[in-house]
């Protein structure tokens, strides 16, 4: 049983130093999300009983980022070996297999992970099991030499001989061992090498020296894509991108323009759902049955009902909730506000810390005055109200049931239930003014040249 148990051990310590960055370089999103949570998202799948991520000095934020999984710090950086030997304490006693994972390879699928894990199961149990690619560039890559008896050693690149090099399989990085060997062979490397640093890849000739077979499985250059710089973040996006986007369609949601659209690792789609191009979804957005988003809009911390029609060219902002069959139109923000079934918010408004209740009608330019510079106010619109076009709503305010706000109206005080509310002047007319006005223009300014 035990030995059938998982941990993982991500190593997060490098500085990143070619991201260029004040972020240690595992935060930096992808698809809305730190990469070392996409790496801990994948290996959830596998049900691990535990996980520890090896940590830089000072890195809290990715201590945060892994929590509650602990993080251990590595105060020197002395190579990869090293990194795994500072989780020995929170490993204590595990005997099962340990996955060493890299921080920012983030987009190993749970496939992969799961056929290293069948390749230590299967005869001859492998007590080092390594995942190997032949990527079109073996550049600085680590080389796995293999015979008829399986692996034999992992030799890096700075330590190869050129038949060596010649060699196009190459280490990923990732590797399942024996968790009841792996600290006893951690122990045992030196740094007697060209780089002066303790690396975990000689633990494979650790093994094969105690007469333990190893053996590899081979992934695709993709998804152990390695980002050390932003032109690799962007690499990295588009693939996930890709995934995303990939699962979307799968999911029953058409993407007219697939490639413009912008998902998030956590964007949840209904089914018949239809984005148009050019559609942005930060994080937690949620979308039922039915919807069509249509282009141009942006989507974050929202959740839309069955049968909504956002955009083309909306903004949902966090805590934005949009009811069944509503409709939220061209150049409308919806800010942390419910927008009841039916209710239609079409043009140019501004919703914020309110409620639309259900079949109201928000016409063309209304705007929630909700900040006074110092607090937020909430707006309260009821059922089937109805609110003129160009209407400031200063709140904090109710709009009753059923009511009317007359257009260009600017309300202080709450409108009953029912009621008609207009705050304009009284419009005036003077007969004949407007031609009168014209002659007399026409006369006094006869024969003088135009600017
Ligand atoms: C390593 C492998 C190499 C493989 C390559 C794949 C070793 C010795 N070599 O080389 O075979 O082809 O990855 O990308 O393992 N890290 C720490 N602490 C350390 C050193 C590294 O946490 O002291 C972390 C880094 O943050 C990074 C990972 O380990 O996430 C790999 O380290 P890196 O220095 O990039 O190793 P490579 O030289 O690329
Ligand atoms: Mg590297």
């Amino acid at each position: 049983m035990a030995q059938d148990q998982i941990a993982v051990v991500v190593l997060a310590a490098g500085m990143g130093t070619r991201m260029k960055s004040a972020l240690p370089k595992v935060m930096h999103p992808i698809a809305g999300q730190p990469m070392v949570r996409h790496l801990l998202d994948t290996v959830a799948d596998l049900a691990p009983g535990k996980v520890v991520a090896v940590v830089g000095p000072g890195m809290d934020a990715v201590a945060a980022a892994v929590s509650p999984h602990p993080a251990v710090i590595q105060a020197d950086r002395l190579g990869t070996g090293h990194a795994v030997g500072q989780a020995r304490g929170a490993l204590q006693g595990f005997e099962g297999t340990v996955l060493v994972l890299y921080g920012d390879t983030p987009l190993i699928t749970a496939q992969t992970l799961r056929s290293m894990l069948d390749c230590r199961r299967a005869a001859p149990h492998p007590a080092v099991v390594v995942l190997g690619f032949r990527p079109a560039d073996t550049g600085q890559y680590g080389r796995l030499v293999v015979n008829a008896d399986g692996l034999q050693e992992i030799v890096e690149h700075k330590d190869a001989s050129e038949a060596q090099r010649a060699i196009t399989l190459c280490n990923s990085g990732v590797m399942a061992v024996d968790g009841a060997r792996l600290f006893g062979w951690i122990d045992r490397l030196t740094n007697a090498n060209a780089k002066g640093e303790y690396y975990l890849t000689d633990l494979v000739a650790l093994a094969r020296a105690d007469g333990l077979p190893c053996g590899y499985v081979e992934g695709s250059e993709e998804e152990l894509l390695g980002v050390n710089s932003r032109v690799d973040l962007a690499a990295a996006e588009a693939v996930a991108q890709a995934r995303l986007r990939r699962a979307a369609m799968e999911g029953g949601a058409t993407l007219t323009d697939p490639a413009s659209v912008f998902l998030c690792h956590d964007t949840r789609l209904g089914r018949d759902v239809v984005i148009g191009p050019q559609v942005v979804f930060g994080p937690g957005v949620t979308v039922g049955d039915n919807v069509e988003i249509r282009a141009f809009s942006h989507l974050e911390g929202a959740t839309v009902a069955d049968g909504a029609i956002i955009g083309p060219f909306a903004r949902l902002r966090p805590g934005a909730e949009i009811g069944s069959g509503a409709h939220v139109g061209n150049f409308v923000e919806i800010k942390k506000a419910v927008v009841e079934t039916g209710a239609k918010v079409n043009h140019l408004t501004y919703i914020g810390d309110a409620r639309i209740g259900a079949k109201a009608n928000i016409g063309a330019g209304t705007i929630t005055c909700n900040y006074d510079g110092f607090g937020k106010y909430r707006t309260d619109i009821g059922a089937g109200a109805f609110i003129g076009s160009n209407s400031s709503l200063v709140a904090p305010v109710t709009v009753g049931d059923g009511a009317i706000v007359g257009a260009g109206s600017v309300v202080t005080r709450d409108v009953a239930a029912g009621a008609l509310a207009v705050e304009r002047s009284k419009q005036t007319e003077r007969a004949g003014w407007a031609d009168r006005f014209r002659e007399t223009r026409v006369k006094e300014t006869a024969g003088r040249k135009k600017d």
